[in-house]
């Protein structure tokens, strides 16, 4: 210890205190105010000087934070003061009741001054701080003894390690509710799901289950939060008067309070902030169950003093629950506009977060089996904020011997063709994306899209018209419109009717990877639409391909391939394409050329600045056809870049790695050589 240069140990003390003033404005305050980055290496620069001189090692330095793989002791302790709990408030009533009681007590005929305060819903914690330094953490336990988790507690950044300021007492004890915010249990249950491992119920859960980890080091990955609601000190004389200095106090000494908490005068004042509140509720980043109500002044709280195990100067009022049981009635398939097949639990109605639910989404089969749900199951339903309601755990003691279990339909509810499920997806599908019902919109829509057939007019709101007056079924019935039946429409004109018939009569004739596209294969985008027609060259050579010749074709991989098999495999979009040639669409069929042979096989080029006689699209499509890649930057690996008018910062770049370059007239005569059109 003694050997430590003095400057490192004055830059080991400045790091420390100024990353615990970061930790401070970001975690307690909300409010960073530098870069992430910049603390970083704040951060790395403590550790290394910490690693170097193992003398300087502190309990408190906020290298600590991130836990320790020693296991957390949890042996019990006793508090110094016991930790009670709290009275409940039912109604109105039962609250004008207590408010009586306390001014019956102190004999006071006005009205009583109350700090209310959310009902935070984690776990009560207690910290003790010796001369400042955080010595002590409990949970509460059964009031009177807790498990020590100091370990664990000093891992979340909201709880100061060390006392802020100066003038404290040698000991202060603080104790407050340790709870996770929504977003991170989302989060959290989201990382555990995907890694396979048990989810949490709820954030309270959340909470429960990350501070009693054995390994600190895990509780620091779980974002915990701390808000103080009371504190106890040695020293009485530094006690202010009212139980909301006392919080003001803390603050000062570092700590979050929660910013909803507010003054009353009177139990009508108390009722209004309980209204107010439970308007808030939802939108609040962590969860309430309910609103506190204590006596403001301190002096009072002491007069009213405690019976058994609650005080008699608070009492908590609590909101509607957010969880209910209910029994699983049945499940549904629901099918998406693109096909997905999801699973729904039809169940007995139960009032729960402040409506009546009667189903719940079951998201799909790996969530069902994940919670082992079964038909007639007894099971926890959830809704919180406004998130959907959802079924967060089976009851097992509750299952009927006659619970059946849960299988996908092997066809489609609405249009009756074969549900697929390709290996490594979650979600299954209904294969039937040209014909089914349910899909109809987004089929039409895709189809007519600008990179697809590009039928100009046929937008969103006329879609949804056309197949709400049973005017459009499938894309081969938009061949059939009448310019009389369009003009017919609220909103349309002869003008734009005439429009759209011609801009529907314009994509008669596409080419190939066009239209492939456009028939809305899962998976298959422009790129490897191009892939298909250029390999395949005619749609009958493509729809008759096996999985494992598919998958010859560059980009398509096993699941692309299984998409295109279960698409073409389906009688009902076999039908729609035949209605389409029928309807006298022919989409043109493509020179089979390998990849190998294309002219600039293997190069990128990069288009930039503005061409007269082509879009960028046209002459990227192009370019993809003779085999280039087309790519946004510039790089030394560029073969060739395409500089139009007014070409910038790309051709400047272009021309400082010495690349080739070409100006449109030259683009026109490579398309012009190989047989490409304008
Ligand atoms: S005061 C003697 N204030 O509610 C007073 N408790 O049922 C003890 N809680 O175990 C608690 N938010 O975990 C108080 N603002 C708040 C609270 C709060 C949540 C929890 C706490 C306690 C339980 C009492």
């Amino acid at each position: 210890m003694t050997n430590v240069p003095q400057d490192i140990r004055q830059r080991v003390e400045t790091l420390r205190s100024t990353l615990e003033d970061h930790n401070h404005f970001y975690y307690v305050l909300d409010d960073p105010r530098i870069p992430d980055a910049e603390y970083d290496r704040m951060f790395r620069e403590l550790q290394k000087l910490e690693a170097d001189y193992p003398g300087l090692a502190s309990e408190q330095s906020p290298t600590r934070r991130v836990g320790s793989s020693a296991d957390t002791s949890f042996h019990s302790v006793t508090h110094r003061l016991p930790m009670l709990s709290l009275d409940n408030a039912f109604s109105e009533d039962e609250l004008r009741d207590f408010d009586r009681r306390v001014r019956e007590r102190l004999g006071v005929d006005a009205s009583v001054e109350y700090v209310c305060e959310p009902k935070l819903d984690g776990l009560a914690v207690s910290l003790h701080y010796e001369h400042g330094l955080l010595t002590r953490a409990a949970t509460r336990g059964d009031g009177y003894t807790g498990e020590d988790i100091t370990a664990n507690i000093r891992t979340i950044p909201s709880v100061p390690l060390k006392l802020r300021g100066s003038g404290y007492p040698d000991l202060v004890e603080v104790r407050g509710e340790v709870y996770m915010p929504r977003a991170g249990f989302e989060k959290l249950n989201a990382r555990l799901a995907e890694q396979g491992e048990k989810t949490f119920v709820n954030p309270r859960n959340a909470a429960a289950g990350s501070l009693r980890q054995k390994k600190s080091t895990v509780t620091a990955k779980r974002p915990l939060e701390l808000c103080a609601y009371s504190m106890a000190v040695t020293d009485e004389s530094v006690l202010p008067e009212t139980h909301w200095d006392s919080l003001q106090q803390v603050r000062e000494w570092g700590f979050r309070i929660n910013p909803e908490m507010r003054k009353a005068e009177g139990v009508e004042s108390c009722l209004e902030a309980y209204s107010a509140l439970m308007l808030k509720r939802d939108s609040l980043p962590y969860e309430i169950d309910g609103i506190v109500f204590k006596v403001n002044r301190l002096d009072f709280q002491q007069a009213l003093g405690f019976v058994s195990r609650a005080p008699r100067w608070a009492i908590a009022h609590k909101f509607p629950a957010q969880e209910e049981l209910t029994v699983i009635e049945g499940v549904e398939f629901q099918v998406g506009r693109t096909g997905a097949v999801t699973p729904v639990a039809r169940l007995k109605p139960v009032f729960v977060g402040g409506v009546t639910v009667s189903n719940a989404t079951l998201h799909n089969m790996d969530e069902i089996r994940r919670l082992d749900a079964h038909i007639g199951d007894t099971v926890f339903i959830r809704r919180a904020g406004d998130v959907i309601p959802q079924v967060v755990k089976v009851v097992p003691d509750k299952r009927p011997d006659n619970a059946a279990t849960v299988e996908m339909p092997e066809h489609c509810p609405v249009c009756g063709s074969d549900i697929v499920q390709i290996e490594g997806e979650a979600v299954a599908r209904c294969s039937g994306g040209l014909y089914c019902p349910a899909q109809r919109k987004e089929a039409i829509r895709h189809y007519a899209s600008r990179k697809a057939m590009d039928i100009e007019g046929l937008g969103d709101r006329l879609i949804e018209v056309l197949v709400d007056e049973g005017m459009v079924n499938t894309v081969a019935d938009l061949y059939r419109l009448t310019k009389f039946q369009i003009a017919s429409l609220e909103r349309m004109g002869d003008k734009s009717a005439t429009n759209l018939i011609a801009a529907i009569d314009r994509s008669r004739e596409p080419a190939l990877w066009r239209f492939l596209y456009a028939l809305g294969i899962r998976e298959v985008g422009e790129a490897t639409a191009k892939a298909l027609a250029s390999y395949f060259g005619t749609l009958e050579a493509i729809s008759g391909a096996d999985e494992d010749t598919l998958q010859a074709v560059p980009d398509v991989g096993p699941i692309v391939a299984g998409h295109i098999r279960s698409f073409f495999d389906q009688p009902h979009n076999q039908e729609t394409l035949s209605e389409l040639k029928a309807a006298g669409v022919s989409w043109q069929e493509e020179e089979v050329r390998s990849i190998e042979e294309a002219p600039l096989n293997g190069q990128t080029w990069v288009l930039t600045g503005t061409l007269a006689t082509l879009t960028r699209d046209q002459a990227k499509e192009k370019l993809e056809q003779l085999g280039a890649k087309v790519a946004g930057s510039v790089s030394r690996k560029t073969a060739c870049v395409v500089a139009g008018e007014s070409a910038g910062s790309k051709l400047a770049k272009a021309e400082q790695l010495g690349l080739n370059v070409l100006d449109e007239q030259g683009l026109l005569d490579l398309f012009q050589e190989h047989g490409l059109q304008n």
